[in-house]
């Protein structure tokens, strides 16, 4: 059998052009025409393009204030800013996700504390968040990672008794629901990031919801000065400098969003038929760790991360990985820098040798692909390339 192996000269498995079923994200010509239009009006910098954004990205999550951003990193720095959080306080958050997530706080000065995941689903371990608070803590920064909402309900209820905000970071997790709840509407904040790989992709930009107006108010004020025109005397002091920043999205990625929107539960469902089908062959498999979400949960996939333990099959990640790739396939390791052990937070005193559950599992995830534009012909090929390369082992 192993003679038939692509590693070791035999026939490939995976022998279809991937580029269509892989591609992301997925332009049309109403996605141009979106572009041409506002070049068109001449809209480039002022337009109503993000406001319209706004209102529908809103509706769709069943939100109250949504405010576009330039992009989600600067959505997450405004609503610690509103928040008021600087030197003294500190901010919890996981050090197994993108640095955007801790970076904006510790722009602002406050003091980034890492808390481990859950080895399951890789998000926010909630009793590790409870222990790490202290009479210091201001928010914690629940992220959603890679589609799989956090258990909310006891996050926030650990966050209340602590008088701690919570700002959901959804980067990754456009559509997903909690509870019937679409995540990003949930905490004191959600953050979304428009950026091209992911599931809503504008190409650059991000948005800010809040259920509080006088956070969007603040909001307003520290990035998008014209607009604190139409507020209170209160911010509208402000439309002529701004609280600091510039933070508005650009109109022309607006409009790409706005074309994106639409048809975002359709993309979300083709990436879930088609990962689900492969991921239900890989847990009959050895050394394959599935996780599946519960019932309240309605995860989405940003991507397709799962766990691989070589120690129980005899074959290394490296190794699989090689094997794989002869027959065709495009998966890789897929190691977060873990944000404890990167310089600028061990220089602020984060421990690289912290966080045993985050460590362990980083060595241990796979990243398969999320087949975005796939009828199914290619997740097919990679089915019958496990299968093939694990009988091997
Ligand atoms: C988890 C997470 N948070 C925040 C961000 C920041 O978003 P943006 O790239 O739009 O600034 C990203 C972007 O990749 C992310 O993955």
């Amino acid at each position: 059998m192993s003679g038939n192996l692509a590693v070791n000269g035999g026939p490939k498995a995976i022998t279809i052009d991937q580029s269509e079923a892989l591609r992301w994200p997925i332009l049309t010509e109403e996605d141009e025409r979106a572009v041409l239009n506002v070049m068109r009006k001449n809209e480039t910098s002022l337009s109503d393009e993000p406001k319209l954004l706004e209102h529908e990205f809103a509706s769709y999550l069943g939100a109250e204030y949504a405010l576009a951003e330039v992009n989600g990193t600067s959505a997450l720095y405004a609503a610690l800013f509103v928040l008021g959080i600087g030197p003294g306080d500190e901010v919890i958050c996981p050090s197994y996700t993108y640095w955007a997530s801790a970076m904006p706080a510790a722009t602002l000065g406050a003091k980034v504390v890492f808390c481990e995941i859950n080895p399951e689903s890789f998000d926010m371990d909630v009793e590790d968040f409870r222990g790490k608070i202290t009479p210091r803590t201001k928010a914690v920064i629940p992220v959603h990672l890679w589609g799989v909402p956090c258990e909310m309900d006891e996050i926030l209820a650990i966050a209340r008794e602590n008088g701690i905000a919570v700002i959901e970071d959804a980067c990754h997790a456009h559509g997903a629901e909690y509870n019937s709840r679409k995540v990003g509407t949930i905490g004191d904040f959600g953050i979304f990031s428009f950026q091209a790989s992911k599931n809503l992709p504008g190409g650059e930009g991000g948005m800010l919801i809040t259920s509080k107006k006088e956070y969007y108010n603040l909001a307003i004020s520290l990035g998008h000065y014209r607009r604190a025109a139409d507020l209170t005397e209160k911010y509208s002091r402000y439309q002529h400098t701004s609280l600091g920043f510039k933070h508005r999205m650009s109109p022309l990625h607006a409009a790409i969003t706005r074309v994106q929107l639409k048809n975002l539960d359709e993309k979300n469902q083709i990436r879930k038929d088609n990962i689900e089908k492969l991921l239900r062959v890989l847990e009959e498999l050895p050394g394959f760790h599935i996780y599946w979400t519960p019932p309240h949960i309605k995860r989405v996939y940003y991507e397709n991360d799962i766990v691989y333990r070589g120690e129980e099959t005899g074959v290394s990640i490296e190794r699989l990985i090689n094997m794989m790739e002869a027959e065709g396939a495009i998966i890789r390791c897929d190691r977060y820098p873990l944000l404890h052990q990167q310089p600028f937070f061990v220089e602020r005193g984060s421990n690289p040798e912290d966080l045993p559950v985050t460590r362990e599992i980083n060595e241990h995830i796979l990243a398969l692909p999320t087949f975005p534009g796939d009828d199914g012909t290619l997740v097919n090929q990679y089915i019958d390339a496990f299968i093939k390369v694990v009988r091997s082992f």
